[in-house]
């Protein structure tokens, strides 16, 4: 069985004492944790030091929401992937929908990162999905695959160190989630395009959906075959209902 995942993806939210009180409540009232759910948070990068003590000797992992594509040097602004493993991050989010549209980061860019990422011992976790417009006019299945060629011509060796996660853009923050069997067959079909270059490595591939995932529809995503969990914005910023959507994933896996 593929490994299952929970992250929650926080966005710009919070401040020092939201992020202490999210994190104390998520470290002890986490009581299902399950090795074969890994549970994951993207705080700000301004909060990872203190998210890193906070969890320490919690089943809780720590993600960044980015990272540069250069190793370091004189890039104002952007954090290297070896801080990020400093302050403890074992995964970074890549590619995510607000990243291409609001700062034109393009699948070129992501690729370096992505490669970049597994050279520096974090797990990349690539964001793809379509917009509204695209969904609309049935770009759907051309988007995913022009969003993940340049990731997949990295070779099995780096794809297999990372994850995927598909987020319709029309789907994120709306409320409006893709249902299960639709979800499952835009997962499906992109796990057919791995197998069509590394078929071993396309069925161990965790493939996660994001997109108001949600506790009313959190259970009937993730008993889809080929959803391996989820990316979660809003509800990840409350402690319990989060916490419960991980719940959920584990109890699938039982
Ligand atoms: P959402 O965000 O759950 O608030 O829709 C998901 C994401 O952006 O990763």
């Amino acid at each position: 069985m593929r490994k299952k995942f929970i992250i929650g993806n926080w966005k710009m939210y919070g401040n020092k004492a939201s992020v202490k009180e999210l994190l104390t409540t998520l470290k002890f009232s986490m009581v299902n944790s399950s090795d074969k759910v890994s549970c994951i948070v993207c705080p700000p990068y301004i909060f990872l030091a203190e998210a890193q003590a906070l969890l320490q000797d919690s089943q809780i992992a720590l993600a960044a929401q980015n990272m540069a594509a250069e190793k370091e040097g004189a890039y104002t602004g952007e954090i290297a992937a070896a801080m990020l493993s400093e302050f403890g991050c074992k995964y970074v989010l890549l590619g995510h929908s607000e990243r291409r549209t609001y700062y034109s980061e393009t699948d070129a860019l992501i690729a370096k990162k992505f490669q970049l990422a597994t050279e520096s011992g974090l797990v990349p976790i690539l964001c793809i999905g379509e917009t509204l417009e695209q969904y609309q006019s049935k770009q759907t299945q051309a988007v995913l695959q022009r969003q993940i060629e340049k990731i997949l011509a990295l070779g099995e060796a780096v794809l297999q160190k990372g994850i995927l996660a598909y987020e319709p853009v029309w789907a994120i923050g709306t409320g409006i989630s893709a249902s299960p069997a639709q979800a499952q067959q835009t997962h499906q079909f992109l796990r057919q395009q791995v197998a069509l270059h590394y078929p071993d490595l396309a069925q161990k591939l965790p493939i996660l959906y994001g997109g108001s995932v949600k506790l009313d529809n959190a259970k009937a995503l993730f008993e889809m075959p080929d959803i391996d969990g989820g990316l979660i914005g809003g509800a990840s910023l409350r402690a319990h209902e989060f916490l419960q959507i991980y719940c959920d994933c584990v109890s699938i896996t039982n």
